[in-house]
């Protein structure tokens, strides 16, 4: 299958499992880890997207947030993250998406997000630009810290990443317009690709959580990074994408208040 077939594809495997989250009903909730739940629900999303992509591409390989990674990288690997935003999801917040990306090598060559709730369809595929609802978007061009609206996160799932973020947060609130945190970082991206947002940073993400929304966002105009120092987002799990124009303040920002952060016992 080529490009343009597997897009459909992750597109209707995206739509079909969204469909069913849309339904709701009862639902399962477990506690995976401190602060870290899964439910019935995500189970039967990443089922449903596995079975639908293996089946037409079973030369592929899969990585799904609830079950690991079967079959290696073959010919590529789909990377899929079946809700993020699992707590909104379970709260009846409408931020929670499904994301899934191709990867071919290195390179994320489709990127498909879909926010059910919200009927809302991120598209993009190496080359071919990016897509909100059929409809092409991209980043904005603001290039002054006061007007920028970031998205963010708390990192409240692990300590030294939470004390690392809240260590940074007096002087980025100082500098900029605003700050959101919405609570599904594929999401967040594909608002910084739709020009809702500026930029967005996080820290201790895993690739499913980011590979689609690097997608979309790369087509858009913006640009992705690691934190400053660091090795890259798909490497690290923290990641830096902005609109473009405000990278390199945002890099030096991190890098500078973060400096700033007193040393703690
Ligand atoms: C979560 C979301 C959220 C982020 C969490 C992630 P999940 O994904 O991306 O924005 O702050 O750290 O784990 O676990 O709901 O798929």
């Amino acid at each position: 299958m080529n490009d343009d077939g597997r897009l459909a594809l992750a597109v209707r495997a995206a739509r079909e499992a969204g469909e069913m989250l849309r339904q709701g009903g009862q639902i399962k909730v477990e506690r995976k880890a401190w602060h870290d739940y899964v439910t019935d629900m995500d189970r039967e999303s990443e089922r449903m997207i596995r079975e639908m992509l293996l089946s037409e591409c079973p030369q592929d390989g899969f990585l799904g947030e609830e079950g690991g990674q079967i079959a290696g990288e073959r010919e590529g690997q789909w990377i899929v993250d079946p809700i993020d935003g699992t707590t909104n999801f379970i709260r009846g917040l409408p931020a929670y998406s499904i994301s899934i990306a191709y990867r071919r090598h290195s390179e994320f060559v489709i990127g498909v997000v879909y926010a059910p709730a919200l009927d809302e369809l991120f598209t993009a595929h190496l080359g071919g630009g990016a897509f909100l609802n059929g409809r092409p978007i991209r980043a904005s061009r603001v290039e002054t810290p006061e007007e920028a609206v970031a998205g963010m996160s708390f990192a409240h799932r692990n300590r030294v990443d939470a004390l690392r973020m809240l260590d940074l947060l007096p002087g980025l609130t100082a500098s900029l317009g605003d700050m959101r945190r919405m609570g599904s970082a594929a999401y967040d991206l594909c608002c910084v690709a739709a020009g809702r947002l500026d930029a967005f940073f996080e820290l201790g993400l895993h690739l499913y959580d980011i590979a689609a929304g690097i997608a979309i966002l790369t087509e858009a105009g913006g640009r992705v990074s690691g934190w400053p120092g660091e090795a890259d987002a798909a490497t690290t799990g923290n990641i830096l994408a902005t609109n473009g124009p405000l990278h390199a303040w945002f890099q030096s920002a991190l890098r500078e208040n973060g400096e700033k952060r007193p040393p703690r016992a």
